[in-house]
């Protein structure tokens, strides 16, 4: 069993120990916390050791009437791979820690390419990660990007690729960002730090992205245009999609005409937290003109990074394959695999 830790029980931690605790060959050892809260509540409830952040959280949870494992210490003791699931850029901090501790590392997109040198994602780069004692799980878009780019990339060749995304607001649980009433421009300039963010992946393929904010906490929704290698139909590219793992093709003739029914579809699949893992593309979207591919994919934040995070786990650990990994991370969240 690989002994498991998540620091940083927010959006993704939650959801990855979570995951963690569906792997038949991991065991989750805790999570940490550092404010007393009814998420920490449930997570009690479910059975899931919690640790204090430090000694002031210590205290906190202790008057508020938990009777914690320890602190961070404590649980990098009891662990083999710690996930990071802290605030973005408090990694450079956290790694001091694990690295103190002897423990291996998987850290999340909102830090730094640098931080590890290596940044993941399973079916791009799972070798790259094998053994390491640390690695980067990109970021939603990313990871979005990356999927679906690298799978025309191996089923026709792509030469450029180009995308524009409307990005979600916030998280739904977070009241305290917005916009509530504009497209904020997200950044003014371009590239937005997606398309260098792609290259530390699929290191081969140049990329330009632009980026701007809605007011809806959802998904993304990426405009994606790839300039392919050779001529193909847009039959072809649709079935490159269709046979690389983790994206589903969904079409409007079926309902699908928004991300929320990307989302209702994830509740009526009774998926946990109506998560949806998979990079979803609009299969009518896929159409090409002159050579270039063009297609809309949707990204829910909170959940496609989490089949990603469960395999880094398994790469720093060692002795899986990438299929292995995948297949056991797919068949135990729902996710069909190919
Ligand atoms: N949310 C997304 O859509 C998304 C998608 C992909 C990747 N990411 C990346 O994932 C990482 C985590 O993001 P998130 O959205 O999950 O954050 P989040 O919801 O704000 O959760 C962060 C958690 O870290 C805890 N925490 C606070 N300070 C900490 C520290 N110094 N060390 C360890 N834990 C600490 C907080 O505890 P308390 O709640 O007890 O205060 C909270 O539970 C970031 O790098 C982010 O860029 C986020």
């Amino acid at each position: 069993m690989i002994r498991v830790g998540v620091n940083g029980y927010g959006t993704i931690g939650r959801r990855v120990a979570d995951a963690v605790r569906k792997q038949k060959d991991m065991e989750l050892v805790g999570v940490t916390g550092a404010h007393p809260h009814y998420k920490y509540a449930v997570a009690k409830e479910k059975g899931i050791p919690i640790y204090a952040l430090d000694m002031k959280s210590l205290q906190a949870f202790n008057a508020a009437g938990y009777n914690l494992k320890g602190t961070l210490n404590d649980l990098l003791q009891r662990v083999d791979v710690v996930v990071d699931g802290s605030p973005e850029e408090s990694g450079v901090t956290n790694k001091a820690a694990y690295q103190q501790a002897g423990v291996k590392a998987v850290f999340q997109g909102g830090e730094e390419h640098e931080l590890t040198g290596e940044s993941f994602v399973a079916q791009c780069n799972f070798e790259r990660a094998v053994g390491k004692s640390m690695v980067r799980v990109v970021s939603c878009n990313t990871t979005g990007l990356c999927r679906t780019i690298g799978a025309v990339d191996k089923g026709v060749g792509v030469s450029r690729a180009r995308a524009v995304l409307a990005r979600r607001a916030t998280d739904p649980d977070d009241v305290k960002k917005g916009p509530i009433d504009a497209v904020v421009l997200d950044p003014t300039t371009v590239p937005s730090h997606h398309a260098p963010d792609v290259q530390t992946v699929l290191k081969g393929i140049p990329v330009v992205t632009m980026a701007f904010k809605v007011p809806t906490t959802h998904m993304h929704l990426h405009s994606v245009i790839l300039t392919l290698k050779k001529d193909a139909a847009a039959d072809e590219v649709a079935g490159a999609l269709q046979a690389a793992p983790r994206i589903i093709l969904v079409d409007g003739k079926s309902g699908f005409r928004s991300t929320a029914n990307v989302m209702d579809w994830a509740r009526e699949k009774g998926r946990d937290r109506n998560d949806v893992y998979e990079a979803t593309v609009w299969r009518d979207s896929v159409t090409v003109e002159d050579r270039e591919a063009y297609f809309f994919l949707g990204v829910h934040q909170e959940a496609i990074v989490v089949p990603e995070n469960v395999d880094a786990i398994r790469a720093l650990a060692g002795g899986y394959t990438r299929e292995e990994s995948t297949k056991l991370t797919d068949d135990s969240l729902g996710i069909a695999h190919r």
